[in-house]
């Protein structure tokens, strides 16, 4: 896949330190040796020590060795820490002692670590759930400026180049936030454009998907969808963007031009926003199994700091491409 070569090209020239919560993960640790010996990133690995080195067994060593190891247990700026957790969630309820406790969670402190500027990243999930990953991102990093909404965006990699921009379209929110106002959904699309220039190297086409083109149904949840468009044009005016659009009318140029004539994007969208998670998250996995595709993600979009979630069922490839990911998001 040369999209995948020219994203882990595209990291090795940026030089950030990526953390990997999940230091005593074997998957983690065999991706942790490829990122080290390409040259993708720097990595800090978290983790009981003994644990880690176990975990790697005797042919891995060199992720151990070519790695920041830190054990949240036995970390020495740990007081440190936990007062920068207690000074940022205090006025949430959270005390000092709660915030000791919190800093020795991996995945807690990997993200104090990128507040704290030792880390320009992370990427975790291939041994915890979704929600536990974002979670103290959500609470600590938080969401960029005039952005209210983290969302997760797929890089679908088809096998026939006519779809999308030769082959590759993005969609999104198929990870995040289960149900989105209009305002949200705009800013999920303007998010989602974004990613495809910076991280896909795409010219956005986007298409706010529904049951409806054009008004062809009335129906409230179609109504969300137009005003969405709007929003995201507000907010960005130089964006290509239509809807509210069917899938076909979004793709299919010859349908485009029949329930859509005269948009600049129906019939060759290369951008699709779906209009909850529900939609975001079957669609994804549907055209990643029936269709064959190539599914890179999510790219985790709108986070102050990049932070990017892996399927429990992910591959090593796939730990080291979202790690390179990672890096190019951080350097944008
Ligand atoms: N963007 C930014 N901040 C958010 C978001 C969001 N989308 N959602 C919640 N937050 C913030 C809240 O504002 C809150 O901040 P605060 O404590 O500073 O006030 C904090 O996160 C916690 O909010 P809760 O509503 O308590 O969040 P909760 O933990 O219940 O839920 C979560 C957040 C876990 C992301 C939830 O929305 C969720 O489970 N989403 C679905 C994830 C999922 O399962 N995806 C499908 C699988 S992934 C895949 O298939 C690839």
């Amino acid at each position: 896949m040369q999209l995948l070569e020219s994203i882990r090209e595209k990291a090795k020239t940026h030089n950030k330190t990526i953390v990997l919560p999940e230091g005593i993960e074997e998957r983690t640790l065999k991706a942790a040796d490829i990122i080290l010996a390409e040259g993708i990133a720097r990595i800090i690995l978290l983790g009981d020590h003994k644990k880690i080195v176990e975990a790697a067994g005797e042919n891995r060593l060199k992720a151990i060795e070519g790695a920041t190891i830190i054990d949240p247990g036995h970390f020495e700026e740990k007081e440190a820490y936990a007062e920068m957790l207690y000074e940022i969630r205090q006025h949430k309820g959270l005390t000092r002692e709660e915030a000791a406790g919190l800093v020795e969670d991996p995945l807690y402190l990997a993200t104090l670590l990128i507040k704290n500027g030792v880390a320009d990243g992370e990427v975790a999930g291939a041994m915890n759930a979704t929600g536990d990953v974002l979670r103290p991102a959500f609470q600590i990093i938080k969401t960029l400026p005039g952005i209210s909404v983290v969302s997760g965006a797929f890089i679908m990699i088809m096998g026939e180049s006519h779809w999308g921009e030769n082959g590759v379209i993005v969609f999104a929110d198929c990870a995040v936030h289960p149900d989105p106002s209009a305002k949200e959904l705009a800013e999920i699309a303007v998010m989602t454009a974004r990613t495809t220039g910076a991280i896909a190297g795409i010219e956005p086409r986007v298409a706010m998907l529904s049951f409806s083109t054009k008004g062809s149904a009335k129906h409230p949840m179609a109504e969300k969808v137009v005003e969405a468009t709007r929003l995201a044009k507000e907010m960005d005016s130089s964006l290509l963007i239509d809807g509210e659009l069917q899938a076909d009318a979004a793709i299919v140029e010859a349908i485009g031009k029949i329930k859509a004539p005269g948009s600049p994007v129906a019939g060759n969208a290369n951008v699709l926003i779906f209009p909850n998670l529900e939609v975001g998250n079957i669609a994804y996995k549907l055209v990643q199994r029936l269709a064959g595709a190539g599914a890179v993600g999510p790219v985790l979009q709108g986070m102050a700091a990049p932070i990017n979630d892996l399927s429990r069922g992910c591959s090593v490839e796939d730990i080291v491409n979202l790690v390179a990911i990672t890096v190019n998001q951080a350097a944008e």
